[in-house]
């Protein structure tokens, strides 16, 4: 089975670093065009596309704070007129936040958290829908995470917001399914990216870290960007409203391989 996305339009927010880079170098690898959203760095998402048109590979970069709907509504624009509109959007960009027990949180922190993760995926979604439904197509992906299961001391803005995103996701997918649309999420476990690096760049917060993976390794980007392929593409055409997890056994909790 060979998967193909040639001349789909994809949007991935965050594409400039981590698994959302991880995932456009995928998607455009099978042929889709891919528009490269960053909020920092022009630079690494200029050179990503230079890179990609290189390869003979459709790329355009896209500046926009996917928590200003202003900026979203102005990207959705330019995917318009570049393209005439989308097919495939994986909603990726997010924050870990800064690590801090709930009542010593800052509340601009805490809500920057929810307005990047969550508010900013719905303000994509509605934006991508509003062109999906009339064309009766797309497939919407969000990156969630592990946490939308997993509580996560320090981060509950983080694990709200990924567990608001698994019902964002469901309820889209219920209204969607009629025009069908696909909508569904992709929940990593600890990836290898800068996101974590101070956990798995010293030996007790590796040693840590793989305590809590069966799989006793760290997954690569790439892990997460194939897996993404696979639920964009047709061999994914049946499933919908779900989060598939990519965590190399996380949530399978290991500790209970004793005891209990
Ligand atoms: C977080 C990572 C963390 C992983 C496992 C992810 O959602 O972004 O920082 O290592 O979950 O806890």
């Amino acid at each position: 089975m060979e998967i193909r996305l040639d001349g789909k339009r994809a949007l991935i927010t965050g594409a400039n670093s981590g698994i959302g880079a991880a995932i456009a170098k995928e998607l455009a690898s099978v042929g889709a065009k891919v528009a490269v959203n960053y909020i920092s760095h022009p630079e690494t998402a200029e050179q990503m596309v230079a890179d990609l048109k290189n390869q003979g590979k459709e790329a355009i970069a896209v500046m926009a704070d996917i928590s200003d709907h202003v900026q979203v509504e102005q990207m959705f624009s330019r995917l318009d007129d570049e393209w005439g509109g989308i097919d495939i959007l994986i909603n990726n960009a997010g924050i870990d936040g800064v690590k801090s027990d709930t009542w010593e949180s800052e509340l601009d922190e805490w809500q920057k958290v929810i307005n990047i993760n969550l508010i900013g995926s719905f303000y994509c979604a509605r934006q991508a829908l509003k062109r999906m439904v009339p064309q009766k197509n797309g497939v919407i992906l969000s990156t969630s995470s592990v946490h939308e299961l997993i509580a996560w001391t320090g981060h509950s803005a983080y694990t709200t917001s990924k567990a608001g995103l698994s019902m964002l996701t469901k309820t889209l997918a219920q209204e969607a399914a009629p025009y069908g649309i696909r909508v569904l999420a992709l929940a990593p476990g600890a990836i290898k990216t800068t996101i974590n690096q101070d956990v798995w760049n010293n030996q007790a917060g590796l040693d840590d870290l793989l305590d809590k993976i069966p799989l006793k390794r760290i997954g690569e980007p790439s892990e997460v960007a194939k897996m993404a392929v696979v639920l964009v593409s047709d061999v994914a055409s049946y499933v919908t409203g779900r989060t598939i997890f990519v965590d190399g056994g996380m949530t399978d909790y290991p500790d209970f391989a004793h005891g209990g």
